[in-house]
């Protein structure tokens, strides 16, 4: 074996690494410079209170309390984006946000980040509204009906990415990425959706995404879903992106550049497309020729692949890092570009790939799970590894097990500065893999396969995962073998051994 770089993780130092590149750059920095401070815009009145309650501005996240907001559930977004690419990224935007009440609601918020919103209609009348930092607080003309549709537009213009917030939280918390004159994406995990669009950002409310973004010619929008309308109008394009499978609003994205889009053959039924760097078709090859072959390798072990699009979009110009954007993750150019008998390329696209059914298909209920997401990507890329003839799954876990003191924290409550941190990333794998020894291999398929089954499009707890593994065990949970397992590697601080 060649040596080994660790795929993912520290995430903490990438996106230093961002910070470092974005101030490195002027033409980058602007989003990082507030000078969109949320302001208030329009009429802004104090939102009339009337019947009915007024809607929460967090869904009650123990790590954000303000992502997502309380009262409703967004059926979809319709995105309409005009990008304004050279010199500092700027939307012109209106986003069409289907909601359903789940209480009466006099107000009601969304999750917004800078701009500077033009206006604002609810089912076509005008409604008022304020800013709140993130929240954007919204008094409909008449409350809102539990259970009645209700569509809300909102007409917004600015730099996307901005925060209001120090550089490290701006990264930190995810969001739109301005690269350069002719590059720009969205890598919005944990809380980044608000750079981009209003929304309901907490992964709990999934909802379909429509984006149509309109950009400078010669350049190209890819977001996730099917390509479903391609204008090309001179001085511009415009690309109209359908999702048709539920997602958080972390895993919207869009990204602008020079690019090549290329279908590639796919097992039955799904759809695969990739997006590389025009001057970079070299990275159709390498791991990325390997796609459709790990999607039925792991749909071998996860079950079918959860949705009707897949694919990749390689992106230059970022920090080694990597998001399983649903449907079609985005990859760093940087990392995908290893040299001879590397595997990190190998190991990353599986790592996101993984992620379709560990934190796409099957979303964490708050962040305190993120090991549902992080452990299970790692537990797929070790087993990619295994496949193409690298280390056995056991040898990665044991070379994971060392003595870096960031595993010392739970995975399964890690807290916001160990939110990526290795504990949930390597200790999450490593206890998949004591599981996996305990259970047999066979269960093990069982118990993943039957957990993207039941909690596909939705989000569940660890909790949750738990129970399941020990009724696919048959037994009760409490003093099982399970629960001293999943206690001693899930909930305490110091890193159990290996039993193997
Ligand atoms: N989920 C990403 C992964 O696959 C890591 C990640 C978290 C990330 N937040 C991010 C990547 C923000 C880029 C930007 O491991
Ligand atoms: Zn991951």
């Amino acid at each position: 074996m060649t040596r080994r770089r660790r795929a993912i993780v520290p995430v903490a130092v990438l996106l230093a690494a961002l910070v470092a590149a974005c101030s490195a750059d002027d033409a980058a920095l602007p989003s990082l410079e507030s000078d969109e401070r949320p302001t208030s815009s329009a009429p802004t009145t104090a939102p009339a209170a009337g019947p009915g309650t007024e809607g929460a501005d967090g869904v009650g996240d123990p790590y954000y309390p303000q992502a997502g907001n309380g009262g409703y559930d967004v059926e979809r977004y319709d995105l309409d984006v005009d990008v304004t690419i050279r010199g500092t990224d700027h939307l012109d935007a209106v986003a069409t946000v289907t909601l359903l009440p789940t209480q009466d609601l006099s107000t009601f918020h969304l999750d917004l980040l800078g701009f500077e919103v033009a206006s604002l209609t609810v089912d076509d009348r005008p409604a008022l509204f304020e800013r709140q930092g993130r929240e954007l607080v919204v008094a409909p003309p008449t409350p809102l009906r539990t259970g009645e549709q209700a569509i809300v537009r909102v007409a917004y213009s600015g730099t996307p990415g901005s925060t209001g917030s120090n550089q490290g939280g701006l990264i930190g918390d995810g969001g739109w990425v301005d690269l350069s004159d002719e590059w720009s994406t969205v890598i919005a995990e944990p809380v980044g959706a608000a750079t981009w669009f209003p929304s309901n950002d907490h992964p709990s409310d999934k909802a379909l995404v429509g984006v149509t973004a309109t950009v400078p010619a010669p350049l190209e929008a890819v977001a996730g879903g099917r390509l479903v309308e391609r204008r090309d109008e001179g001085a511009t394009s415009t690309f109209r992106w359908e999702a048709t499978e539920p997602m958080s609003p972390y895993l919207a994205s869009l990204t602008v550049g020079d690019m090549q889009l290329a279908d590639q053959p796919g097992p039955p039924g799904i759809r695969i497309l990739n997006a590389v760097p025009l001057d970079r078709p070299d990275m159709l090859d390498g791991a990325v020729s390997r796609f459709p072959e790990m999607i039925s390798f792991f749909s071998e072990h996860f079950g079918p692949y959860p949705f009707a699009d897949a694919g990749n979009v390689v992106v230059p110009g970022l920090p080694p890092l990597a998001l399983e954007c649903q449907t079609r993750s985005v990859l760093a150019l940087s990392i995908m570009d290893g040299g001879p008998g590397d595997t990190t390329a190998d190991e990353v696209t599986a790592h996101e790939l993984t992620h379709q059914w560990f934190g796409d298909a099957v979303g964490p209920a708050a962040w305190n799970a993120i090991w549902l997401n992080e452990g299970f990507a790692t537990y797929g890329e070790w087993l990619w590894l295994e496949h193409i003839g690298g280390l056995a799954v056991e040898q990665s876990a044991r070379r994971a097990h060392n003595g870096n003191p960031a595993l010392d924290v739970p995975p399964a409550d890690p807290g916001v500065d160990e939110l990526f941190g290795a504990s949930v990333y390597h200790r999450g794998g490593m206890f998949l893999v004591e599981l996996r020894t305990l259970m047999g291999e066979d269960r093990f398929d069982e118990l993943l396969r039957t957990w993207v089954d039941q909690h596909r499009f939705g989000v569940a707890t660890t909790e949750q995962f738990l129970q399941l593994a020990a009724e696919i065990m048959g037994v009760p949970y409490d003093g099982s073998r399970i629960a001293v397992l999943s206690d001693a590697w899930l909930r305490s601080g110091r890193l159990p051994p290996l039993s193997f």
